[in-house]
């Protein structure tokens, strides 16, 4: 197993807590640092804060494959994976030398094996390169698997690199420091900003896992628990208003809700079987993979019946889109096959499929099918 360095250290090690100015970015870091010094959760895949400035780090490896299972499921439920884990694979090159069929039952009930299997296939090409993840955000984000916000994380916790990272937990706290009323879909590019402008020189890793750690445990989004929160003094929210206010979120309209399912028939090669949506009528002429009519209540057992021919269909998800008109809910199914594609459709090939004229909802049916399928090959 790589070393891991537990010790839990009380004083701020960090070069930005001797600030002295009481306001602005720099104070509300060094404060969250100083927090997270004293009260950060001990996590598996975590090393002591202020590693790197004592010339310790995380290992890359560790971080990956617990970000990439915390895309999954909470904290809590990752513990006992990456436990697992990382005691029958302790380095990328095992993991990588590993069959698909054990990775995949050591995955089991953490859902999602597309994105399981990316971890193998990102373990098997980090291995081929010779061991060593990329040290960017750029760099990381070519990698099976990575998005955006994966790569921001480990280019920070892995990399010390002053990434903007931006979760859910994230995106309540910043909302919640500038009493953001936009509601947060639109607000995204800002808070984004805003965090960029928030990241330390000094520790951003630990300054991306001390923003995670006040999110889940403090800034909650109900009954948050102010009255221990370090920054505290600088929260608009709390300042003036009700912080549970925050983030702000649109109503729920009223739109009529249809339903169906989405089949993602992937080759070897990661090419993608599509179709062309007819001239006429929504989204017309657009790209789609294979999909039910979108009005169809579909019951759980008989989903994979109504695909387009058969195969080893598993359930990817589900995802929501809203139209004008009405909101769709898609289940998504993926398989693998092999062949000719059938008449109707095309293959498009792995680099293609950024591409394709395929319309968002469709964007994110093959996201859900394989992460990174889009938006990793946009990079
Ligand atoms: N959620 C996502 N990534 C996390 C991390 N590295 N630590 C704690 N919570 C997280």
């Amino acid at each position: 197993m790589a070393p891991q360095d537990q010790t839990r250290k009380t004083e701020p090690e960090d070069g930005v807590s001797g600030e002295t100015s009481n306001t602005g970015s720099r104070h509300i870091a060094a404060r969250l640092l100083a927090w997270y010094d004293a009260h950060h959760r001990d996590l598996p895949w975590r090393v002591t804060p202020g590693a790197f400035a004592r010339g310790a780090r995380a290992d890359p490896y560790r971080v990956w494959l617990s970000e990439v299972m915390l895309q999954q499921t909470t904290v809590e439920a990752v513990k006992a994976y990456f436990r697992n884990f990382v005691e029958k694979w302790p380095t990328v090159e095992a993991l990588a030398a590993a069959s698909a069929e054990d990775v995949m039952k050591a995955w089991a009930g953490l859902g999602y094996y597309s994105r399981a299997r990316n971890l193998k296939a990102c373990a098997d090409l980090v291995a081929r390169q010779g061991g060593q993840f990329p040290d960017t955000e750029a760099g990381l984000r070519t990698l099976p698997g990575i998005g955006l916000y994966t790569a921001a994380a480990i280019a920070a916790i892995a990399f010390d690199r002053p990434a903007a990272v931006v979760d859910g937990n994230v995106e309540r706290v910043m909302t919640r420091l500038h009493s953001i009323e936009t509601p947060l879909g639109e607000a995204k590019p800002e808070i984004r900003t805003l965090v960029e402008k928030l990241v330390p020189q000094a520790r951003p890793g630990d300054f991306a896992q001390a923003m995670m750690d006040l999110g889940a445990t403090i800034c909650t989004p109900k009954r948050p628990r102010c009255m221990l929160c370090p920054v505290r003094e600088d929260c608009s929210a709390l300042l003036s208003d009700d912080p549970e206010r925050f983030p702000v979120r649109l109503p729920k309209d009223n739109k009529p809700l249809r339903k169906g399912a989405a089949f993602v028939a992937e080759r070897d090669d990661g090419a993608i079987l599509l179709r062309k949506r007819p001239e006429k009528g929504l989204l017309g002429g657009m790209t789609e993979v294979p999909t039910t009519g979108w009005t169809a209540r579909i019951d759980g057992a008989t989903t994979t019946d109504a695909a387009p021919f058969p195969a080893d269909w598993r359930r990817a998800g589900q995802i929501g889109h809203v139209f004008t008109h009405f909101a769709l809910e898609l289940d998504v199914f993926h398989a693998r096959i092999k062949g000719d594609a059938p008449a109707g459709y095309f293959w498009s090939l792995a680099h293609d499929i950024s591409g394709e004229a395929l319309p968002t909802v469709m964007k994110k049916v093959i996201e859900a099918a394989i992460p990174g399928a889009i938006k990793a090959r946009r990079a």
